[in-house]
């Protein structure tokens, strides 16, 4: 009896705090209440193959131009849209684009090949895209690249640039010509939830590149794709990337920097709680053998697993991806990285790589319980003009 009474009372509590929450729900730029542009009443067809291109601009118009919280929705099905310009300023700074469905590129690459960009976000403030597929159908122009023909150089699935307090949660990028999402020039990017899915072999897929960019936080997202999982260039601060899986792809990189003689640093950088499988890379910093003012400061990598990863920890300061690069001493000072609780299995021998400027050697590399294994044995650790301290397990040996 006295466990009914307890238990009835639980559920009137359970029940009381239910609508108190409903009730104190505060509403968002993405509820019923805001202005709903529905690109298929606008004309756009989820049939695949008829370009919705202009409907998806009209409601992108309309829902920018209106003085209160507005939404563009995009209904499930298929949507083929050849480009899509979503510019500000907009009127308010609660526009919400509200995807169900897939917005297909065109097949053939010298349609937007050379565009440089599919879908754009420009100087926007307070943008969301929740949801939603972008399938860039890269497949034919990676074949062609891959042939060493002529081709088109590809187009970003999407960028955002120049933009504020964006939040892009729950989206889907495949087959992107090119990399697929580019945050540049922006503050204030929160990106959560994003898969990116293209083949291991894709030439130049980068999955999420950072440029110029300051207060950006990738969330619990999965990237599968040709190249790096998340790249950041120059300019890059305050960024916080927690929770990923990246795998095929080659890793987390800052860089690559120090390609001109000029050129603004990356600071203040954590990299937590990454799972990389079967990539070329874990976690990586690269340079160009060449002079330069740029930088690489305080970062942090912590909680990586490595899954047969080529080159789990490795700072490349003679970086070249292909013939006919500099070879002189980078003047990219990099200092003041931290590798905390990196373990898991190298794919090669040297799972420990810290290969250094002659002319500015890294400072401050600091390793805190690191365990690598070789095929079941321990690793090796290699430095070139690499200085640091090493605390906590060390396994391989520490070389700094
Ligand atoms: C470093 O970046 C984080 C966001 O990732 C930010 O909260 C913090 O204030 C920044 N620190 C400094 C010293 O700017």
């Amino acid at each position: 009896m006295a466990e009914l009474i307890f238990n009835t009372s639980l559920n009137y509590l359970i029940l009381a705090l239910g609508i108190f929450m409903l009730l104190s729900e505060s509403p968002s730029p993405a509820n019923a209440a805001s202005v709903q542009y529905n690109v298929v009443s606008l004309g756009a067809k989820a049939d695949g193959k008829t370009d919705s291109s202009k409907a998806f601009l009209s409601a992108w118009v309309s829902a920018c131009g209106s003085t209160s919280a507005a939404t563009v929705y995009v209904p499930q099905g298929r949507f083929l849209v050849q480009s899509a310009s979503f510019n500000g300023p907009c009127k308010n700074s609660a526009v919400t684009v509200r995807i169900d469905g897939t917005l297909v590129a065109p097949s053939n690459y010298n349609l937007n090949g050379n565009t440089g960009n599919w879908i754009i976000l420009s100087h926007v403030t307070g943008v969301s895209v929740i949801g939603g597929t972008l399938d860039g159908q890269g497949k034919g122009l990676w074949a062609c690249k891959l042939s060493r023909k002529s081709c088109p150089s590809g187009a970003t699935n999407l960028e955002i640039s120049n933009s504020q307090n964006v939040l892009v949660s729950g989206l889907s990028s495949l087959n992107s010509q090119m990399f697929h999402i580019v945050i540049n020039a922006c503050q204030n990017v929160k990106m959560q939830g994003v898969k990116v899915s293209a083949s291991g072999t894709s030439p130049n897929t980068d999955g999420i590149h950072i440029g110029a960019s300051t207060g950006v936080t990738i969330l619990n997202s999965k990237i599968g794709t040709g190249d790096d999982c998340v790249s950041i260039g120059p300019g890059s601060n305050n960024l916080w990337i927690e929770n990923i899986a990246c795998g095929p792809g080659h890793g987390i990189s800052i860089g690559s920097l120090g390609k001109d003689q000029q050129e603004d640093g990356v600071q203040n950088v954590t990299v937590k709680t990454v799972t990389f499988t079967g990539t070329q890379n874990g976690v990586r910093i690269k340079s160009w053998a060449r002079s330069s003012n740029s930088f690489a400061r305080n970062i942090l990598f912590q909680h990586a697993t490595m899954n047969n990863v080529q080159n789990p920890i490795i700072i490349d300061q003679n970086y070249c991806p292909d013939s006919g690069c500099p070879s002189q001493a980078s003047g990219v000072r990099v200092s003041d990285v931290t590798y905390q609780d990196i373990h898991g299995t190298s794919a090669t021998e040297v799972a420990v790589k810290f290969d250094c400027s002659s002319k500015y050697p890294c400072t401050g590399i600091r390793m805190q319980d690191v365990k690598l294994t070789y095929l079941n044995q321990v690793a090796t650790a290699s430095c070139a003009h690499a200085g640091g301290a090493a605390s906590g397990t060390e396994q391989p040996a520490s070389c700094l």
